[in-house]
């Protein structure tokens, strides 16, 4: 799960796909990144953290951390938030088979559409709670996916 600055929407991806493939016993591994190194080793942004316990999931212990070249290697698919977060991991692929891998999380729930996750960083609650709600829709269709 990649995001810009890896403390709003990829911590809150991360955390509730982690949730859901612990629920189910899935042998997957989950993690998350931001493109950008601004907040690396800061736990996720307070609001998130808030937004997230008041859903029931805890994101207090993931850290922040930059996107690098080597999670071509580590992981097999890459949602990435926002076009944005996408051409930015665009640039760090190798060849073909690496951007095969980043695709855009809204398009799990409406394919086709290219849509973004809102930056909630500089916005009100609400755009908290409407980043969980995206994301908790489109990580129960990743599961979905990885159980048929
Ligand atoms: P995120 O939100 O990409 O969802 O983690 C942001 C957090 C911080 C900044 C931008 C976006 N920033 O510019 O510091």
């Amino acid at each position: 799960m990649v995001c810009l600055g890896n403390i709003c929407r990829s911590p809150m991806a991360d955390g509730l796909l982690r949730a859901k493939v612990e629920r189910d016993g899935l042998d997957v591994e989950v993690d998350s990144a931001g493109t950008s190194g601004y907040h690396i080793g800061e736990a996720p942004d307070p609001r998130m953290r808030a937004t997230a316990k008041s859903m029931g999931i805890n994101i207090d212990s993931l850290s922040s951390r930059q996107f690098v070249q080597e999670d071509y290697d580590r992981f097999d698919v890459i949602y990435a938030m926002d076009e944005s977060n996408r051409d930015n991991m665009f640039r760090l692929a190798r060849n073909e088979e690496d951007k095969q891998k980043v695709k855009l999380i809204l398009n799990e729930i409406y394919p086709g559409e290219n849509m973004s996750v809102p930056d909630p960083y500089y916005g009100g609650d609400q755009g908290f709670v409407d980043v969980f709600n995206m994301l908790d829709e489109a990580t129960t269709k990743i599961i979905s996916d990885l159980k048929s």
